[in-house]
């Protein structure tokens, strides 16, 4: 059976197109559609989706250009469970991924791929990661049924028909599959139900030596929109390894001094630990700026020069709704104010959105995410769901750097690893180098705040430099990595620094005010990136001299800084103990120079 092409094949690459007609072949979709990345296709998608029952749009002289979607309630987040990566040899998937033979999942797979898409249409989406033609940047090509992921990359990816000369005839790309796993019956349409399989038919799987995506069942964010978390960690990880260069889970940040002297600074962050609002900061100390480079990953290449350079692969935000608001992120509400795709947030009478924690009462009866009439006098459960999203273009952001789609990227300082912890970490600490700094990262992690995971509350989830669920091989070869790219000859590494918003006082209150506030502990970062302030040499690394944190304005004691900048032995040792017990978790394979930082820092402390 021939295919049906709904426009004309826009490329001679013979590889793309044979991989096309392979997949629709097996798939068998009614049609197959090349997306370019319009205004007219985005419009035209967007009206088919609010035709079909799956979006509203919303009030266009409340939120501009704009939609929402309620996903099934089975298809909330990524799903960790359901993430492989099926490399050739279990050893290299290590502890923290979960794996299958290649071989097998590949035919279990196809065995769900055959057929799925009847009744619906095939888009093949061309995107860049990061600017088109970039030397980091990265060409994906995403074959899915949902129109919903089409629109969603025109957000979030940079989809464009340029890509095609970038590619020329025989250019490399990452081929990405998806399909909701829901083909549709003769005459039978989506009917404002969300499409997607039940969650033990859904998979989302890398193949690390191929450098292929295989995601089916899921409709939802990092298991559907391909580029971000499969492409631009999972297997850039790998590729980064192979080359020698970094794909991490950092926020990129523009930072500039009264003088206007600028820094680029990272930041990676576990999820819940304000890494957008980072990202988006508006300091409380005069003079100083925060500019926004990027929110969620960071791609780095060494330069001529021997210092890394950063680009932020995508091109928007896919920001957690809840808990935004006008104080903890003004940014972020401005980015989402038009031109934005919401899901799972709460609809309202006059076709606006609304959220938990999004700074005012909700203005009477909504309708829930899950599509029912919501009363805040009697609602039991939140109207948003906790994981509800926007997705919102990075250049409707007030705070976007004018240097952000820069094809060099921009030079990185410093970086910064961070953490949920309530005691022991300071508020900040500057690793005395940069296997110091490796190690640090490594012991990253957040304490499980509510009962939410299978984890105890109270417990800390390790989370080495924030990449758990997105590290493309063994968690011990990727600190071997790390480790690695500090010997690179002539590197002119960034600074590193552990920092930590969540110190709690014995009644349980946040000592730090966090926010705003943190560009106070940037100033700091700044000024140690030229040594234009001392530290304090302590036997877990450097940190500010009181008097060099600037607190002006602010309702802290002497003693609360003393506890933010405290070296609390007893709480270390038994910091070292679980991290000793991670690294065992980590197999033989862990480096021995980051187990011997352990009992370096053991006899520092004495
Ligand atoms: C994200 C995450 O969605 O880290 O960015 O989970
Ligand atoms: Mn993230």
């Amino acid at each position: 059976m021939g295919i049906n092409y709904l426009n004309a094949v826009p490329t001679k690459h013979a590889k793309l197109v044979s991989w096309v007609e392979e997949w629709a072949e097996l798939m068998t979709p009614d049609a197959v559609y090349w997306a370019d990345g319009s205004k007219e296709e985005y419009d035209r998608l967007s009206q088919e989706l609010v035709d079909c029952g799956l979006a509203t749009r919303l009030n266009p002289e409340k939120r501009p250009n704009s939609l929402l979607f309620r996903s099934d309630p089975s298809d909330v987040a990524r799903v960790e469970s359901r993430t492989y990566i099926a490399s050739e040899n279990e050893a290299d998937a290590g502890p923290l991924n979960n794996w299958i033979d290649p071989v097998e999942l590949k035919k279990i797979m196809k065995a769900k791929y055959a057929g799925c898409m009847k009744g619906r249409t095939m888009y093949v989406i061309p995107f860049s990661m990061g600017p088109v033609g970039s030397d980091i940047a990265k060409i994906g090509f995403e074959i899915t049924d949902s129109a919903y992921v089409v629109i969603n990359k025109h957000i979030m990816a940079r989809v464009t028909p340029k890509v095609y000369d970038v590619l020329g005839a025989d250019g490399e790309f990452i081929p990405c599959v998806h399909s909701v796993g829901k083909p549709l019956a003769e005459g039978e349409s989506d009917n404002g139900q969300w499409p997607c399989a039940p969650v033990e038919e859904k998979y989302i799987c890398h193949f690390p030596e191929t450098r292929e995506i295989w995601s089916f069942g899921s409709g939802y964010g990092g298991n559907a929109l391909l580029g971000k978390k499969c492409l631009a960690l999972r297997i850039a990880s790998v590729q980064a390894r192979d080359e020698g260069w970094m794909a991490e889970h950092m926020l990129i940040l523009k930072l500039t001094s009264p003088e206007g002297e600028v820094k680029h600074i990272t930041g990676a962050f576990p999820s819940a630990c304000g890494k957008t609002n980072l990202a988006m900061l508006i300091p409380t100390i005069p003079g100083w700026k925060v500019e926004t480079v990027g929110d969620d990953i960071a791609w780095m290449k060494f330069g001529k020069d021997g210092r890394l350079y950063g680009i932020n692969p995508e091109a928007g935000f896919f920001g957690v709704a809840p808990g935004t608001s006008m104080d903890s992120n003004p940014n972020a509400m401005h980015s989402c104010a038009k031109d934005t795709i919401f899901t799972n947030v709460a609809l309202t009478e006059d076709g606006d959105v609304w959220w938990e924690g999004i700074g005012y009462d909700a203005p009477g009866k909504l309708i829930d995410w899950k599509g029912n009439e919501w009363d805040p006098a009697t609602a039991e459960a939140p109207a948003a769901h906790p994981n509800a999203r926007f997705a919102a273009k990075a250049s409707n952001c007030p705070s976007i750097a004018d240097n952000w789609e820069d094809p060099a990227g921009v030079p990185i300082d410093a970086f910064l690893f961070g953490g949920r912890r309530p005691s022991t970490i300071p508020l900040v600490n500057e690793a005395f180098d940069w296997t110091h700094g490796t190690f640090m990262g490594s012991a990253a992690g957040s304490e499980i705040t509510a009962a939410a995971l299978d984890l105890k509350a109270g417990t800390v989830r390790r989370d080495p430099m924030a990449m758990r669920p997105f590290i493309g091989y063994h968690v011990a070869d990727f600190l071997n990595h790390w480790l690695k790219i500090g010997k690179t000859e002539g590197a002119k590494l960034p600074k590193i620094f552990f920092t930590n918003w969540f110190r709690k006082s014995p009644e349980g209150k946040f000592i730090w005010p966090g926010f705003g506030d943190n560009s106070r502990v940037l100033e700091w970062v700044f000024k140690r990136c030229d040594d234009a302030v001392e530290a304090v040499e302590t036997p877990i690394g450097k940190l500010p001299k009181k008097e060099d944190i600037n607190i002006e304005g602010l309702d802290l004691t002497d003693a609360d800084m003393d506890a933010l900048l405290a070296v609390d032995a007893e709480g270390w040792k038994k910091e070292l103990a679980a991290i000793k017990e991670t690294y065992e978790s980590y197999g033989e394979k862990t480096p021995q120079e980051l187990i011997d930082q352990i009992a370096a820092l053991e006899k520092r402390l004495g």
